[in-house]
C-alpha cells in the first residue's frame, strides 16, 4: 500500500511516497532556508507564498516514478504550524484527493516526527519499534516527552515551559552571531570549541517538563561581559541542552520501564545529542537519519499509513489547526 505524504507546516515544502508505512519510494524536500535566512527567521507570509510556488513541482517530482493508480491515500499535515503554510498543503491535498477519488488522511505534524522512526533507515534495514516506548520530540516549536503504548496511543508526560530546544538553539545562534537556522550553526561552531563555560541547567526535578529560556539569558550575559570564544560558548550551550534532554529522558525511561527510546524532530539531527543518548540510555535508542529528523513528508506518509490501517480517514472538510498538540 502506497501513501503520498504532503508537508507544508513551516518552511519546507515536501512530498513523499511511502510503501507499507516504512519503505521510502520517493522523498522530495524544497527548503526555504536561504529565503528566510536574510531575515534571521521564518517570515510566515513569505513562507506561504513560497509553498504556493513550489508545492506542485515538488509533488510532481515525488510522483515522477510512481503511477497515480498505485497510490492508496493522501496524508497531509493539518497542524501544528503556521496557518497560511498549513492551508497550502491541506488545500492541495484535498484537491488531489477529490480529483483522484482517494481517501484524505489528516496528520498531526508532531506524531509524524515520531513516525520517522518507522521509516527504513538509509541502509535499507527495517526498523523494529517496541512498545511501550518513550518518545522525545525536539523541534523548532516543541520539546515534548511522550509515552507511546501502541499506535496512536500518546500520553504526554512533559513539554517545554518556555522555549523549545530548537528555538533555544536558534536564539543562541543569533546571540553568537552565527545566523539561521541556529542548530546546525551551533553544532558546527561547537566542533572547534571546549564546553568550559559555566551555564545553568533547569532540572525541574519534580516534573518531566523542560525549560531553556534561563540558559539562553545566561548565555546573553556571558557574551555581553565579553572575552569569550564563540566556539567555546557554542560548545557549552550545546552541552547544557544535551545534558538536560538526555538526563531527563533517561530518568523517565527508567521510571516507566519502557522498551525503547525514540528521538525525533530537527534537534535529533544533532550528533552530540545522539552520541550522549546512545552512550547513556539503558534501552535501545532509535534515531532517524538526519534528513528524516528535520521536516519531510516521508514521516507524514508513514504516520498516515497507520491512521489508514486503523480506518481513520478525514472528511473533505478537513481544516488546519495551527495550535494542535500531541496526545
Ligand atoms: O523539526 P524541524 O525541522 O521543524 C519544526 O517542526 O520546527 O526542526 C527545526 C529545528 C530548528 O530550530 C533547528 O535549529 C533545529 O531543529 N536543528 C538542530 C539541528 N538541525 C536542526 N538543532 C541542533 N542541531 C542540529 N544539527
Ligand atoms: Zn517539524
Amino acid at each position: 500500500m502506497k501513501i503520498l505524504g504532503i508537508e507544508t507546516s513551516c518552511d519546507e515544502t515536501a512530498a513523499a511516497v511511502v510503501e507499507g508505512g516504512s519503505k521510502v519510494v520517493s522523498n522530495v524536500v524544497a527548503s526555504q532556508i536561504d529565503i528566510h535566512a536574510r531575515y534571521g527567521g521564518v517570515v510566515p507570509e513569505v513562507a506561504s507564498r513560497q509553498h504556493l510556488l513550489t508545492i506542485i513541482p515538488v509533488i510532481n517530482k515525488a510522483m515522477a516514478e510512481v503511477s497515480w493508480q498505485d497510490i492508496n491515500g493522501i496524508a497531509v499535515t493539518f497542524g501544528p504550524g503556521l496557518a497560511g503554510s498549513l492551508l497550502v498543503g491541506v488545500n492541495v491535498a484535498k484537491a488531489i484527493a477529490l480529483a483522484k477519488k482517494l481517501p484524505l488522511i489528516g496528520v498531526n505534524h508532531l506524531e509524524a516526527h515520531i513516525y520517522a522512526n518507522w521509516l527504513d533507515s538509509f541502509k535499507g534495514e527495517p526498523r523494529k519499534v517496541e512498545f511501550p516506548c518513550l518518545c522525545l520530540v525536539v523541534s523548532g516549536g516543541h520539546s515534548d516527552l511522550v509515552l507511546m503504548r501502541g499506535h496512536r496511543q500518546f500520553e504526554k508526560l512533559g513539554r517545554t515551559r518556555d522555549d523549545a530546544a530548537g528555538e533555544a538553539f536558534d536564539k543562541a545562534a543569533r546571540i553568537l552571531g552565527l545566523g539561521y537556522p541556529g542548530g546546525p550553526a551551533i553544532e558546527e561552531a561547537a566542533r572547534s570549541g571546549i564546553p568550559c563555560l559555566p551555564l545553568p541547567r533547569a532540572w525541574l526535578k519534580e516534573s518531566h517538563d523542560f525549560s531553556f529560556s534561563g540558559l539562553k539569558t545566561a548565555l546573553w550575559h556571558l557574551v555581553h561581559k565579553g572575552g569569550i570564544s564563540v566556539a567555546d560558548a557554542a560548545a557549552s550551550f550545546q552541552l547544557a541542552i544535551v545534558d538536560v534532554l538526555v538526563s531527563k529522558t533517561i530518568e523517565a525511561a527508567k521510571q516507566l520501564e519502557v522498551e525503547q527510546v525514540l528521538l525525533s524532530g530537527g534537534v535529533a539531527a544533532n550528533k552530540t545529542l545522539t552520541q550522549h543518548f546512545i552512550a547513556n540510555a539503558p534501552v535501545s535508542v532509535l534515531i532517524p537519519p538526519p534528513h528524516l529528523c528535520t521536516d519531510n513528508a516521508a514521516m507524514v506518509a508513514a504516520c498516515g499509513y497507520y491512521h489508514f490501517q486503523a480506518g481513520r480517514i478525514s472528511g473533505y472538510d478537513l481544516d488546519v489547526v495551527p495550535s494542535l498538540s500531541l496526545g
